[in-house]
């Protein structure tokens, strides 16, 4: 049965304002994604292009989308329009330059499941992928279940999804006018009321969907419609974005893939840069507290060098390392590694890795504090990748 019979648990309010093509790839990827039920407004701010037809044929194809055709633009206040109209669990803003990728539904419900604070989930990491002309956005991890969230230090943006009860209480979007009179919907604001409510507003582990309006290549193609649009942004400027854009095309192009996982999504390194490491996105991770993918690489090397017997690790987090190094021992034919954890959740999560990667046999994950171990043998190999303040 398709997800669009039942009692919607996700209420997506899609906004429009031209870029019919964009709209049309927006529309198509999300009704080809999503596995949750759902029903759809789309509301446009008075479209001057051949939008209407995109958003027609589509409502005329769904019996749980329908469409709000607005005489005027009224900006991100658009998005209030059907707030009243929506039934589900959970309202997600969309804006129209969105490809939605398969599973991102699954993950925003079991992230709203697993952090029951969490009031605010942008569909977005912290850290713009490859293509995006876009920054770093500070955050820091959090985590339950496995699930991993991104704590926003400021705002998020538009495209994310709420808990309905928040518009129970009395939330709605605002406008900023910008310089030259164009609406935009006032983020910031937005997820300074959900704070205001005790709430959590947070990023997600990586890119649920791609965010087709920052790849460079469509900003290039479309410089007039971004130069009037970021023109008009007092806090961003058509010169900012000139500047990110130049940095954009001057960047190197890493591969990222991971030799050891390559079924795991990979994006660039979060962390700022520093004078030790100038240049942080070169590298790739799996997630803030993960080795990044070449540390992983370096470590499987070693081991793959080094022949140990016995290796200890502390700090298992997800397992990655320990699944790293138990696949080195199993080629090196000998070894085994007992690594040490405190977290329980962390520990259930990492014995599923390494059940799942077939190193269940030499790799032992013990729910224990390195602080009180006693190792059974002389140690041939030790990671010391626990708490910061432990290892130094
Ligand atoms: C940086 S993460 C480890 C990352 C992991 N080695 C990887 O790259 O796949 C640090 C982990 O150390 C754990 N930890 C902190 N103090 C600990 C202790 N005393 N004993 C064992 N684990 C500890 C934390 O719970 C966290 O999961």
């Amino acid at each position: 049965m398709h997800p669009n019979s039942q009692t919607p648990i996700i209420s997506t309010i899609l906004l429009n304002w031209n870029r019919a093509d964009l709209l049309e790839k927006t529309l198509e990827s999300y009704l080809s994604t999503i596995r949750t039920p759902f029903e759809l407004f789309i509301i446009d701010n008075a479209s001057t292009d051949t939008s209407r037809d995109v958003i027609n044929r589509i409502t005329e194809q769904y019996p749980n989308v329908s469409a709000i055709f607005l005489p005027e633009n009224q900006g991100g206040k658009a998005f209030n329009v059907a707030l009243p109209l929506c039934r589900g669990r959970f309202i997600h803003f969309s804006e129209n330059d969105l490809e939605y990728l398969p599973g991102w539904d699954a993950y925003v419900l079991r992230a709203f499941e697993d952090f029951p604070k969490l009031g605010q989930l942008s569909l977005f990491a912290p850290v713009p992928t490859d293509e995006e002309v876009w920054e770093l956005k500070p955050a820091s991890l959090k985590h339950r279940n496995g699930t991993i969230i991104y704590e926003a230090h400021q705002n998020v943006g538009t495209s994310s999804v709420i808990r309905a009860e928040l518009v129970a209480r009395g939330l709605r979007f605002d406008n900023i006018v910008g310089d030259n009179g164009v609406l935009f919907p006032n983020d910031g604001k937005f997820s300074y009321d959900i704070k205001q409510q005790g709430y959590l507003v947070a990023w997600s582990h990586h890119y649920l969907v791609n965010n087709l309006g920052h790849y460079g290549e469509e900003i290039e193609n479309r410089l007039n419609y971004y130069r009037q649009t970021y023109d008009g942004k007092n806090w961003l400027k058509v010169e900012k974005l000139q500047r990110r854009f130049e940095e954009w095309k001057q960047k190197p192009r890493p591969q990222r893939r991971s030799v050891l996982f390559p079924d795991d999504p990979v994006l660039p390194e979060k962390s700022e840069p520093t004078r030790e490491c100038p240049e942080p996105q070169l590298w790739s991770m799996f997630d803030g507290w993960t080795a990044e993918v070449e540390t992983l690489e370096f470590l499987y090397s070693l081991v793959r060098l080094v022949k140990p017997r016995y290796v200890v690790e502390t700090g298992t987090w997800h397992g990655f390392t320990a699944t790293a190094i138990g696949q080195a021992l199993k080629r090196n034919g000998r070894g085994r590694l007992v690594s040490l954890e405190i977290d329980a959740d962390s520990v259930a999560v990492a014995r599923k890795r390494v059940q799942q990667h077939g190193v269940a046999d030499v790799v032992t994950v013990l729910e224990q504090s390195s602080l009180t171990f006693t190792p059974e043998e002389p140690i041939d190999f030790l990671l010391l990748d626990s708490a910061l303040e432990i290892r130094e």
